[in-house]
This record gives structure tokens, C-alpha cells and sequence, in this order.
């Protein structure tokens, strides 16, 4: 088992919540951001990033992958989650650094069963979305931001309501639970560069997800 330093060291009362969301400033420490990226360059290795389509045809802007018993995917059919990468392989196992960062913030929840992860690289954006294919509302929606800033803008349950936005930080923890789970949300842009935590710059998101 791996142990993050968080534990210690961090208050567990979100630093700011927007639109619902309780967004931990500055929750994890360089080192374990460090840790994390290094844990998911194996993960990468096993299962590489790809772009998906979304049903209409279009191909995403960002690149992803997954860790965990499923994984999401996106094609004409539409969205849903997979037991399997593109390429036929099972996806990896969640790291236990990425898992101590739900331990930490949803310990009354089950395990994750998904680990999404994101890659934007410069000009990638993410339109606003629900999460909403998993079975159950009930469990939050963890999300850890690594590299590059990235503007998060939330709204409601209903599309095309108001908004509010907050620029999300290498090292930023996401709950979106409670009112908040079904809340829109997406990503308007990155400040490519603007982190150095990743060499080639560009953003990782984390998303960790109860499934069935
Ligand atoms: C997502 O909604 O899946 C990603 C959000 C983010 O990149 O911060
Ligand atoms: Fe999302």
C-alpha cells in the first residue's frame, strides 16, 4: 500500500464551492502530484490514451484512458462504460495513491470501479455535461486536477441555466456530490504551459467514479 502525505496535512473542508461543487484547493502537495503522475504514466503504458467520438460523429478534443473494472467509452452508439480498453486488454488496476485521494474525501462510499482520465492538451476543451451514466446518484464524483490550469464552469440540473466558474489548480481535489452530483459542468479552456508539473505541459483530470 501507498501513502499519499495528505492525510496529515490538509483540512478536510472545501476551500470554495461553485455551483454546488466543493472544489479542495491545493489538496494535494507537489510530491504527491509527482507520485500520481508517475502512477499513471504505467497506467498509460498498459492502456493508452485515444480520442473518442462522441455520437454525432465528432471526435473529442480530449484524450482518455481508464484504470479500474470499467472504463468509459464513446462512439455512435453513444456514451456508456466498458469492461474493456479499445484494444481488447482489461484496463488496469486504480493506483492506491489515486484511491488514498477517495479514502480521504468519500470514505462513506464504495470503492471506485472507475478511474477516468483526461489528458487536454493545448486547445482542448470539454463541453458542459452531465455525469450520468453510472446506476446510482448516490455516490460523489471525485476529480483531481494534475498540470496545466483549467477553467471549470458549473451550472444546474437544467442545460443552458446560469453558471459560475473557477480556475482548477494542479493539485485541486473536486467533490461533486449531494445536489451537486447531476450539476452540469465542463471544462471552457486550459492555460497551456502555464503548470510545469507535466514535461510536454498540458492538463491530466482524474475522475474516480462508483459504476453499477
Ligand atoms: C469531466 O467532467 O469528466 C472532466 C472534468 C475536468 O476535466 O476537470
Ligand atoms: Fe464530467
Amino acid at each position: 500500500m501507498d501513502f499519499l502525505k495528505l492525510n496529515e496535512n490538509v483540512p478536510l473542508t472545501p476551500t470554495v464551492k461553485v455551483g454546488g461543487i466543493a472544489v479542495f484547493k491545493g489538496f494535494l502537495p507537489v510530491t504527491d502530484q509527482t507520485r500520481i503522475v508517475d502512477d499513471l504514466r504505467y497506467v498509460v503504458g498498459q492502456a493508452p490514451t485515444f480520442s473518442p467520438k462522441t455520437k454525432s460523429g465528432k471526435k473529442m478534443s480530449v484524450q482518455l484512458t481508464a484504470a479500474g473494472e470499467f472504463g468509459w467509452f464513446s462512439d455512435h452508439q453513444g456514451y456508456r462504460y466498458e469492461k474493456r480498453h479499445p484494444t481488447g486488454v482489461s484496463w488496469p488496476e486504480i493506483p492506491s495513491s489515486i484511491l488514498s485521494v477517495w479514502g480521504s474525501l468519500a470514505a462513506h462510499a464504495p470503492s471506485p470501479q472507475c478511474c477516468l482520465i483526461n489528458y487536454y492538451e493545448e486547445g482542448a476543451r470539454m463541453g458542459m455535461h452531465q455525469d450520468r451514466d453510472e446506476a446510482s446518484f448516490e455516490w460523489p464524483v471525485v476529480s483531481i486536477s494534475l498540470g496545466d490550469d483549467a477553467l471549470l464552469r458549473v451550472g444546474g440540473q437544467i442545460k443552458g441555466g446560469k453558471t459560475s466558474s473557477i480556475w482548477l489548480q494542479s493539485g485541486d481535489v473536486a467533490v461533486m456530490g449531494g445536489d451537486a452530483r447531476l450539476n452540469f459542468h465542463g471544462i471552457d479552456r486550459i492555460k497551456f504551459k502555464s503548470s510545469n508539473l507535466l514535461k510536454n505541459g498540458g492538463r491530466l483530470n482524474v475522475t474516480l467514479r462508483v459504476v453499477t
